[in-house]
């Protein structure tokens, strides 16, 4: 039932995985030599608890509904519900992509005790979202986005761990991850330690309230084209043509090209129906979570956006796909670029 949706993922999941390993074998000729042979930059764990009060329930409601798509991933969906629906318990799990040698299992962040994290310690829950490292000391592999949220400020972070905390318990046996010798070496690289607090972000103008929204939503991921190393292009900043699936993803910066056009009502409509007005997204773009933002956090996204630098990239999926000489891919109305 679930398996088309979760397909979707699986290939969001296989290009990420290409992504990574390119990004950590440079990353470790570059800059850790060491660390795949001597493991793992982390920390001990402490016995930090945070309280579970009313208004770290509600913020963690809210960042793991509305803005860090936390289920996209750990939950499995209704084939063709539109928008998805859920296929099992929240937070349940489920395989993300399998293909030969290689499995990776978003696994069951349930308080289930057997095969949930119910036995974790809060320090635990924290450490794996923001530093990459279970509870018995192994690494994450990256797909979980880690590296975006160490910038999570510490109460948010404990907002959320109160959320998790918070979820019915759900017994869901998954498999293990299979990850060949040589990529379970190279993620060595990935995780590093939060031990200084990180403090609330700026929230000083609608702008920097977004940037921090914009970071945890993990947009970029998707929407920053990448060369054929799988770097981001410089300059490209969020403008488009990731192969995601069917589609390729759009350039948002405010180019003619690329949502230039939008005013601020035309993306509230955009983020919280999923159509353009009659072109409708595919369901790749997670805006069936991104609606459950208010008005005022989507109104900061968006002035955000507005402060990139305009992008010239044409992106059209519902053109026929021609290659793109400025971002390399196979997009639609790439010969325009
Ligand atoms: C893009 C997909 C994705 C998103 C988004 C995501 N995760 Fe994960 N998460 C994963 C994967 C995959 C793993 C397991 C990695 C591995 O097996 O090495 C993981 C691991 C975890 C773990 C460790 C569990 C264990 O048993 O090892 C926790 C806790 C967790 N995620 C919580 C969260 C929370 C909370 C959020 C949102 C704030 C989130 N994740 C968002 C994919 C995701
Ligand atoms: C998992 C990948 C993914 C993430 C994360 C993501 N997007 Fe998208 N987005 C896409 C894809 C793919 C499309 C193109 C969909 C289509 O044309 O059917 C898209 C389309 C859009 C569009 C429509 C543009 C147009 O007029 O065609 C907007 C606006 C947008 N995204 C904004 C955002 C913002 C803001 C964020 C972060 C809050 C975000 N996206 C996060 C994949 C993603």
């Amino acid at each position: 039932m679930a398996r088309s949706w979760g397909r979707l993922l699986a290939r969001i999941a296989g290009y990420l995985i290409l992504v990574l390993l390119v990004l950590a074998a440079l990353a470790i000729t570059f800059t850790v030599g060491w660390r795949p042979v001597i493991g793992a930059k982390k920390r001990a764990l402490t016995a930090r608890k945070f309280e579970p009060t009313p208004e770290r329930l509600r913020r963690g409601d809210y960042l793991v509904h509305a803005v860090m798509h936390c289920m996209g991933c750990h939950s499995q969906y209704v084939e063709k519900s539109n928008p998805p629906a859920l296929a099992s318990k929240e937070g349940s799990g489920q395989v993300l992509f399998e293909e030969g040698g290689f499995r990776i299992v978003a696994p069951n962040i349930t308080s289930d005790p057997e095969t949930g994290i119910g036995k974790w310690s809060d320090d635990a829950i924290a450490r794996a979202i923001r530093e990459g490292i279970a509870a018995d000391g192994s690494i994450l592999f990256p797909i979980m986005p880690y590296e975006h949220f160490r910038q999570l400020s510490d109460e948010d972070l404990a907002s959320i761990v109160v959320l998790i905390r918070s979820l019915p318990p759900a017994h869901s046996d998954l498999p293990l991850d299979k990850i060949p010798f040589l990529f379970a070496r190279l993620i060595q690289a990935a995780p590093q330690p939060v031990t200084e607090p990180v403090p609330a972000p700026d929230t000083s103008t609608p702008a920097q309230r977004g940037a921090y929204l914009v970071k945890m939503a993990t947009c970029s991921d998707c929407h920053t084209p990448l060369n054929s190393k799988f770097q981001p292009i410089p300059g490209m900043e969020m403008a488009g043509g990731n192969p995601l699936g069917e589609v390729h993803s759009a350039n948002i910066t405010p180019d003619a090209s690329g949502i230039g056009y939008y005013d601020e009502a035309l993306f509230l409509q955009t983020m919280r129906t999923g159509s353009v007005r009659a072109r409708k997204l595919n369901l790749i773009m997670p805006w069936w979570i991104f609606r459950n933002m208010t008005d005022d956090d989507l109104k900061s996204v968006f002035a955000y956006l507005r402060t990139l630098k305009p992008v010239h990239h044409i992106v059209d999926n519902t053109e026929k796909p021609t290659l793109c000489k400025v971002c390399g891919q196979k997009h639609g109305l790439g010969e325009r670029n």
